[in-house]
């Protein structure tokens, strides 16, 4: 554990004031651990002890081209000069609509939102209004934020709490959600074109939307196998269903259209969050305007106070710019290539059984024997293994999470050093998990 003099006194302070010295429940480590992070540039952290880091969490993926990035706060600092906020549409606004409009292919109208929880729970909404069902199915091992109707059977759901994998059961996440919330749903294992048939055979009429992360971004990044994902989309639109992809991890980080444009299939709606803003908080859910236009008027309710404030829009157009001027995620994919197979590599002539998952801007890997395609999967993962091979990365100064399920982001300002840098570390925690 790297020195945490200070840090553990902020974090005493926090205890005191914080449920649990946090602002979000997957923070928590424990008492004498939580890091306490006191800034970031570029591809790195610091720590209140002033412990560096390579980031590969990135804050859990928004950071798309470093933190702090100069380019965006100074298009932030531009923007607050004229105030943020005023209940009312803004020129600012609409020129970020339209570069998303142009960017992604198949988005036609947007709303926007500040988190994904939002823009996820307004999907949904849309979804019912538009068809006048209720239900909707949800892929196990997925996550699309913390309001109720999704929060059953997540990435953090306990295997042995999902029931049996032909009959799965709506695994609960935490207490406070109605009883009645589970009855709404239909939980499919992810890559599984037969479970996918079957229930929206069986059940289409009462079905309103199929709500999928299309890679699966609280899953080691495990990606769709070939044809699942067209699949889908001929379910849905055999049998009117609305087909929403959450695209809160994979928007503007696997290709500017993200994993529509990545995976080559157009949803009804995508939500976006995470690296639409390089850490400003600025989320969207948009697609069909036969859909989208369904929204208000007295029809299809969607509200917010802070949609589209000034911060985000500043924020969110300086990163499309970015994004569309250069072929940043690109040649990140290249550098997030060298990690990936460099990985693959060290863990391969250290003898240890293992897969490496994800597109390589959001990437993973897995100690497995056992090739792993969706949640249940992780029955056969070595945890053990690969925390020992975390912590001592996380004690050399290369911070990803400790969790298999989160992937390893990448981001503009990974240099090949830093790279390179991150692989000399790993072999060399490989060998320390292996003694
Ligand atoms: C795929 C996905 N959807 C939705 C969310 C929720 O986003 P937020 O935390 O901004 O509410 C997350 C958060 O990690 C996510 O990974």
């Amino acid at each position: 554990m790297p020195n945490r003099e200070k840090s553990q006194a902020v974090f005493d302070r926090a205890m005191n004031v914080l449920s649990k010295g946090v602002s979000s429940n997957f923070r928590y480590w424990g008492p004498d651990s939580t890091p306490v992070v006191k800034r970031g540039k570029g591809a790195k952290v610091w720590d209140a002890d002033d412990n560096e880091y390579i980031d590969y969490r990135l804050g859990w993926g928004p950071i798309i081209l470093g933190h702090a990035d100069d380019r965006v706060n100074e298009a932030v600092a531009k923007a607050v000069e004229n105030g943020t906020t005023f209940a009312a549409t803004t020129e600012l606004e609409v020129e970020v609509a339209e570069i998303l409009v142009q960017m992604i292919p198949g988005m036609e109208m947007l709303r926007f939102t500040n988190t994904g929880t939002e823009a996820t729970m307004h999907a949904l909404r849309v979804a019912r209004g538009v068809t006048g069902r209720e239900k909707f199915i949800k892929l196990e091992g997925q996550y699309h934020g913390a309001h109720d109707y999704v929060l059953f059977s997540t990435a953090s759901s306990p295997l042995d709490k999902m029931g049996e994998r032909s009959s799965p059961v709506p695994a609960q996440i935490g207490s406070g959600i109605p009883a009645k919330i589970k009855e709404y749903l239909h939980l499919l294992p992810f890559n599984d074109f037969e479970a996918a048939e079957e229930t929206v055979k069986n059940h289409h009429e009462e079905i309103a939307a199929m709500m999928i992360e299309p890679c699966l971004g609280n899953i080691s990044g495990l990606e769709p196998v070939e044809g699942y994902l067209a699949h889908l989309r001929k379910l849905c639109d055999d049998h009117g269903i609305v087909l929403i992809f959450d695209e809160v991890k994979t928007g503007f980080r696997l290709a500017n259209g993200g994993a529509r444009e990545a995976y080559g299939v157009i949803p009804d709606i995508s939500t976006y969050a995470k690296s639409l803003g390089n850490g400003y908080p600025v989320a969207a859910f948009g697609g069909k305007k036969e859909i989208m236009d369904r929204i208000g008027g007295g029809e299809i309710a969607h509200a917010g106070t802070f949609g589209a404030n000034g911060s985000s829009m500043a924020a969110a157009k300086a990163v499309l710019e970015i994004l569309e001027s250069s072929p940043v995620l690109d040649d990140m994919s290249k550098r997030g290539e060298i990690l990936k197979s460099g990985m693959d590599k060290v863990l391969t002539d250290a003898g240890i059984p293992h897969q490496v998952t994800g597109h390589p801007n959001m990437q993973g890997f897995l100690i497995t024997e056992t090739p792993a395609s969706e949640v249940r999967d992780l029955a056969n993962h070595d945890d053990n293994f690969y925390n020992a091979i975390m912590a001592h990365l996380y004690e050399n100064g290369v911070w990803a999470e400790m969790d298999a399920r989160e992937p390893w982001f990448i981001c503009e300002a990974h240099t090949n050093e830093l790279i390179s840098e991150t692989l000399n570390k790993f072999e060399d925690a490989v060998k320390a998990a292996k003694n």
